[in-house]
């Protein structure tokens, strides 16, 4: 049975907190809470945008977060400066970790997606930048469904243009609301738990697998499935 895996964009390919060091040009000591609040607002923003049904694309949730975070950090920064900062997030890096284990798990014969809350041009440009686009089948996103992770039907959405079944398909994620969602709609889950101080969230529904990198997966997964 071949195995599809939906990778997870921001966070876990790619890292959200890669404009530290510009951000304190702007907030100083403050950058990398800074940073924090930005990403805790965008994905805050994208929660109460799926339920209120009130739909905007995550590019503007992010752009309304770092509106929110400059003025709760007290960080003034022009809106020539906001739009320059909106442009160098379509281009943030890669962690590390993603080339070599999305190219072990490629040659492995693993069918690869990227799955995200973003819309489809901004994750082509992302991983374009990033040199990880040809690692992926292809590019599925929330848009299409002008909704957002972790709607349970964004995950069936997932399964739909991916061919693949919630049996034979896993999320890979470092967001525990994303592997909770993934879960309960009926796929397996990885969890890339990048920190040791990362904390899951105590619901009762566990990921499937738990990792520390992209490196691991490959071991991981072959791991688990041979003990089914
Ligand atoms: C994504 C968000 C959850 O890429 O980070 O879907």
């Amino acid at each position: 049975m071949t195995i599809t895996l939906a990778f997870d964009v921001y966070g876990t390919l790619i890292d959200t907190h890669g404009l530290v060091s510009e951000l304190r040009r702007y907030a100083g000591d403050l950058a990398e809470e800074f940073s924090r609040l930005w990403r805790e607002k965008q994905l805050e923003y994208s929660f109460r945008r799926g339920l209120m049904q009130n739909y905007e694309t995550f590019a503007v949730c992010t752009r309304h977060a770092l509106d929110y975070t400059c003025s709760a950090c007290g960080v003034p920064i022009t809106d020539e400066e906001k739009a320059a900062l909106l442009e160098r997030y379509r281009t943030l890096p890669a962690f590390g970790d993603a080339e070599p284990g999305l190219a072990a798990l490629q040659e492995a014969g693993y069918r690869l997606f990227a799955f995200s809350n973003g819309s489809a041009d901004a994750v082509e440009t992302l991983l374009h930048n990033a040199g990880i686009r040809e690692r992926f089948l292809g590019v599925v996103s929330v848009d299409d469904l002008r909704s957002f992770k972790p709607s349970p039907a964004v995950y069936s959405h997932f399964l739909r243009k991916a061919g693949a079944t919630g049996a034979n398909a896993w999320l890979v994620s470092s967001n525990p609301f994303d592997v909770i969602g993934a879960v309960s709609a009926g796929m397996r889950a990885a969890w890339v738990k990048r920190s040791p101080d990362a904390v899951f969230d105590p619901w009762g529904i566990e990921p499937t697998i738990t990792l520390t990198g992209l490196d691991q997966l490959q071991g991981s997964l072959e791991a688990y499935l041979s003990g089914e």
